[in-house]
């Protein structure tokens, strides 16, 4: 564990010099907010009891001390907070200013060289059975963004058992699942036999949909193969190449529709959304339900290039993996980052695939509990 080399403190900040040479600054104020005493935090749940207003935005620290793995600190208004030093340590912006494990700055970014060995599959029945098989497929739709489960029973609605196993289904007007294959007057592109350019699903709602599941029940088309590609690596690629292109979809809030007898669903919404350090969080991107854009005059020309741009990235062979879905298979991906696709398909032949749609909240917390177990088992053993 890291320790403590020496510590000083004024009225408003403690500062802590660790015997590695990082070093954390602590604001009075941050510190008696985040005070961990069980008259401020409640000791079952963990819940702050306290409200910022209640103390002054002036309040000093008058005095502290360290103990073997505690600083002990006094504040005036008279207070008294006890640190652990681990907690110190896993909380202190210095040390860890990272927080949104979102972004792309905690993502694998990709392109199609990098699963030039194959794209990995997760057993399905191990992922029901076995922890390290379930977090291993979690994890790789937390780096890269997707998993693929092989060994699906090709049963209907078995998609809803698959999500049961990490998180909750999100309902929407399609249903808690949806059936993609060709319809007759169909509502959705999705369900003829036409080619989809790469998108992700539901702009048009709010919030989107986190993950979106695809699983093939039925394949004997020619055609009909699946494309994904790295949303963030595409919008990584637009500010590298021009980095006012990137402002423009980032600033520049755009209006997203589905519309059918019984849905009118809108948002108004950037293509490209960053985090307070200017780092990609979502992208949103799906030329079908892109509605009247809505753009200042002086803002259409700036806008179009940008759009452009980005579209023509996505177009590049280079970043886009292709494979076909057999039946018992399932794609399972962040739909606020990997966009899907799919090629045309002949109208000789069935392809069905059942969709649904779950949350990534779920699928993360879900992986962090999973882990923590393990480590727990594994710490006993
Ligand atoms: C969809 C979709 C892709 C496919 O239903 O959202 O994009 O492979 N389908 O049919
Ligand atoms: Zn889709």
């Amino acid at each position: 564990m890291k320790r403590i080399n020496q510590y000083q403190f004024d009225a408003n900040q403690l500062t802590i010099h660790w015997e590695d040479g990082q070093q954390s600054q602590l604001a009075a104020i941050w510190l008696r907010d985040h005070c961990q005493m069980p008259d401020s935090r409640d000791p079952v749940s963990g819940q702050r009891l306290l409200n910022i207003t209640d103390f002054p935005l002036d309040l000093t620290i008058t005095n502290v001390i360290q103990t073997d793995d505690l600083i002990v600190i006094d504040f005036k208004p008279e207070h008294r907070s006890e640190f652990a030093i681990d907690w110190l340590i896993e909380n202190c912006y210095c040390i860890n200013s990272q927080a949104d494990d979102r972004s792309e700055s905690y993502k694998i970014l990709w392109q199609k060289k990098s699963f030039e060995a194959n794209i990995l599959k997760h057993s399905y029945p191990n992922f029901c059975n076995l922890p390290e098989a379930k977090i291993a497929a979690l994890q790789s739709v937390k780096d890269y963004g997707f998993a693929i489960l092989s060994d699906v029973p090709c049963e209907e609605g078995e998609i809803l058992k698959v999500i049961a196993e990490f998180g909750f289904v999100r309902q929407t007007n399609y249903g808690p699942l949806f059936e993609v294959r060709t319809t007759v007057n169909a509502n959705n592109l999705a369900f003829t036999n036409l080619g989809l350019g790469c998108h992700l699903d539901n702009p048009y709602r709010d919030p989107v949909p986190g993950i979106q599941l695809l699983h093939c029940l039925q394949s004997s088309t020619a055609g009909g193969e699946s494309i994904l590609q790295d949303g963030f690596m595409a919008a990584r690629l637009l500010r590298e190449e021009n980095p006012q292109h990137f402002d423009t979809l980032s600033q520049q809030w755009i209006n997203y529709r589905f519309q059918d007898a019984d849905t009118d669903l809108q948002a108004r919404v950037p293509m490209l959304e960053v985090n307070d350090k200017k780092e990609i969080v979502k992208v949103r991107y799906n030329n079908r339900s892109i509605t009247t854009l809505k753009l200042p005059s002086d803002k259409v020309t700036a806008f179009y290039a940008a759009y452009r741009h980005y579209a023509e990235i996505l177009e590049r062979k280079e970043l886009q993996i292709t494979f076909k879905l057999a039946p018992g298979e399932l794609m399972l991906f962040d739909n606020t980052r990997v966009m899907h696709a799919r090629t045309a398909f002949s109208d000789v032949g069935t392809r069905h695939l059942q969709g649904a749609y779950s949350d990534l909240d779920g699928l993360y917390s879900s992986l962090s509990v999973l882990k923590s177990q393990l480590l727990a088992s594994q710490n006993a053993q």
